[in-house]
């Protein structure tokens, strides 16, 4: 991902939009923690994959809204590499549901024209998944509306591990020397490095942490916590983060602009 302001083609054009009254400041890149698709189902006397489903069927209204609302980036944390601890039926199960959705997702998002990039250690995947996250992002390339990019067997630290190795092998066969690594050559070995920094991070659920997501990315983002569980999270609390977000003055270490 690469810095903010520096953005590639501009199709999912910005135009004015407003929330109460308010002149709304679109970020370019939207990133989401997708947490408390259990506790919400376990309110409702569900199994939590019940509420797994409930979540991936609530990020097509999301990425719906995204487009109205002109944001070009979507990331969206669907399984950290720490997941794997939970139980094997969880797991199995999240793995099915992501080939489901990834399968449906391609054909019905085709006409909203939602580019699908994904994020992570793609290769510790099941490779059923494997083949069709690589087959939805061949079929999606030409898409312009929205980047989603899912965020899937991703940690941070993993992330930038696998940087440093990258690096290192560039060093081994004398590509680079080790002076020659600074912050731009860090980020050229990140997952997606043409991808902006995401300018606004939204988590859902109660919880206040980033859980070993985009650790490197996040240096300058904006942060909006709200209490309501991913399944339940609307068209109207983006809105309210939206809102959040303009009203945030982000000086990125400068001074503020009068
Ligand atoms: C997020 O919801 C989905 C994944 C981590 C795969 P959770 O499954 O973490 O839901 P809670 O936090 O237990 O409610
Ligand atoms: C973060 O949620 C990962 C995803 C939403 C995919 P977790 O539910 O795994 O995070 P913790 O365990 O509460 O920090
Ligand atoms: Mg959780």
């Amino acid at each position: 991902m690469c810095r903010p302001g520096n953005v590639l083609k501009i199709k999912n054009k910005r135009r004015p939009r407003r929330a109460d009254g308010v002149d709304l400041r679109i970020p370019i890149h939207l990133a989401v923690i997708m947490d408390g698709n259990g506790r919400w189902a376990g309110k409702r006397g569900l199994p939590r994959t019940a509420g797994h489903r409930a979540g991936a069927e609530n990020l097509e209204n999301i990425c719906k809204a995204c487009i109205e609302q002109g944001i070009q980036y979507l990331t969206v944390y669907a399984f950290s590499t720490e997941n794997w601890s939970r139980p094997a039926e969880e797991v199995d199960t999240l793995m099915d549901l992501f080939i489901e959705f990834i399968h449906r997702f391609d054909t019905k998002m085709a006409r909203e024209g939602i580019r699908l990039r994904f994020a992570g250690d793609l290769a510790g995947l099941p490779s059923r998944l494997q083949s069709i996250i690589a087959r939805a992002e061949e079929t999606s390339r030409h898409r312009d509306r929205l980047q989603l990019i899912i965020a899937i067997n991703y940690g941070g630290r993993r992330e930038l591990a696998q940087a440093c190795r990258k690096l290192a092998e560039q060093v081994q066969s004398g590509q680079i020397e080790p002076d020659s690594i600074d912050e731009n050559l860090i980020r050229s070995v990140l997952y997606l490095s043409d991808v902006p920094d995401p300018d606004l991070i939204i988590r859902p659920s109660g919880e206040q942490r980033l859980s070993n997501f985009l650790i490197w990315q996040s240096a300058y983002s904006e942060f909006w916590f709200s209490d309501v569980l991913w399944p339940d999270f609307d068209r109207k609390h983006l809105l309210a983060a939206l809102k959040a977000y303009t009203l945030r003055d982000r000086r990125f270490g400068g001074v503020k602009q009068i």
